[in-house]
C-alpha cells in the first residue's frame, strides 16, 4: 500500500535521492519520503525545484512494479491528472495539465512530477511530487503560482497529503500497461494548449506541430505537416519558435 511507511524529514537535499538510497537498503514498495524543505530539489529535464521551507508539499514514493519498468509509462500523467482533479476541487480557477505532467492554474505552474527509474535485478521507480501551497519569498517567480492564492478555502499540506496518497494508491492498483480510452478522454479535456500550435523541445531536438491529444502510452500526439506523430519526452513551448536569422553585414 502506498504510504503505509512514511519517513518525514525537516530538511533533505532531495527526497528523490533519499528514496533511492532507502530503496537500495530494501525499503518496501509504497514507502514515502516527505520533507519540509529541500536544499537540492530536482525537477524534470535537469532543472532545480526550489521552494521556501514549509511552503510546499514535497514527497517521493518508492514503486517496485511487478512488471517491466517501460509499462509504467502512463503513471506520471495519471498522477498529474489526479493532482489536477484534486487541485480543481480546491481552486476557484481553471486547472490544466501541461503535458507531460505539470499542473497549471491560470496558466501558471502549481505542481510538478518527476518520475525516475533504476533498472536491474531490483528495478525501482521513484515518483516525486511537489505542490506549491503557500506563497514563497519569491513566489512571483516567472510562470509559478501557489495553491492558496486560488483556493476557495485555504488548505494545508497536512490535509492534502493523505488525500493524495490514497488517490495514488488507487491509481497504482488499477494501473494498466496503457491508458484506457476513458482516462485519455479525461486527460485531454484538461490539456493545456489542446489544438494549438506548439514546439516541443527535448535537449537539442525540436518538433513543431499542433497538439491533437494524448497517446495510450502517455505520449503527446501532434499533427506535424498533416501526419500524426507521438512524442514521448520534451517540454512544450507555445507557438512555433521564430527561426533566428543569421547576421548579414
Ligand atoms: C518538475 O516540475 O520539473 C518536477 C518537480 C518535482 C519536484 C518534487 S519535490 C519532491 C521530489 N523531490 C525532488 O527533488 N523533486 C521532486
Amino acid at each position: 500500500m502506498i504510504g503505509r511507511v512514511i519517513w518525514r524529514f525537516p530538511e533533505v537535499g532531495s527526497t528523490q535521492s533519499v528514496a533511492f538510497r532507502l530503496a537500495e537498503l530494501g525499503a518496501a514498495h509504497g514507502t514515502v519520503i516527505r520533507a519540509d524543505h529541500q536544499t537540492a530539489g530536482r525537477g524534470r529535464q535537469g532543472r532545480a525545484w526550489e521552494s521556501a521551507p514549509n511552503s510546499a508539499l514535497m514527497f517521493s514514493v518508492i514503486l517496485r512494479p511487478a512488471f517491466p519498468l517501460h509499462e509504467l509509462g502512463g503513471i506520471s500523467i495519471l498522477v498529474g491528472d489526479l493532482l489536477a482533479q484534486t487541485i480543481d476541487e480546491i481552486s476557484h480557477e481553471t486547472v490544466h495539465i501541461k503535458w507531460p505532467n505539470d499542473v497549471l492554474i491560470d496558466a501558471q505552474k502549481v505542481s510538478g512530477i518527476l518520475l525516475q527509474t533504476r533498472s536491474g535485478p531490483n528495478a525501482v521507480a521513484v515518483l516525486g511530487i511537489g505542490i506549491n501551497i503557500e506563497s514563497q519569498t519569491k513566489e512571483h517567480r516567472a510562470g509559478a503560482t501557489f495553491l492558496n492564492r486560488h483556493a476557495i478555502h485555504p488548505i494545508d499540506a497536512e490535509t492534502l497529503f493523505p488525500i493524495i496518497l490514497k488517490r495514488i494508491d488507487t491509481i497504482w492498483r488499477d494501473l494498466q500497461p496503457e491508458l484506457t480510452p476513458v482516462q485519455v478522454e479525461r486527460i485531454e479535456s484538461r490539456m493545456w494548449l489542446m489544438g494549438e500550435s506548439v514546439s516541443i523541445i527535448d535537449a537539442d531536438r525540436e518538433v513543431q506541430g499542433t497538439i491533437t491529444g494524448i497517446a495510450k502510452n502517455g505520449g503527446l500526439r501532434l499533427s506535424v505537416d498533416g501526419s500524426e506523430r507521438v512524442v514521448v519526452a520534451g517540454e512544450i513551448v507555445r507557438g512555433p519558435r521564430p527561426i533566428t536569422e543569421p547576421n548579414v553585414n
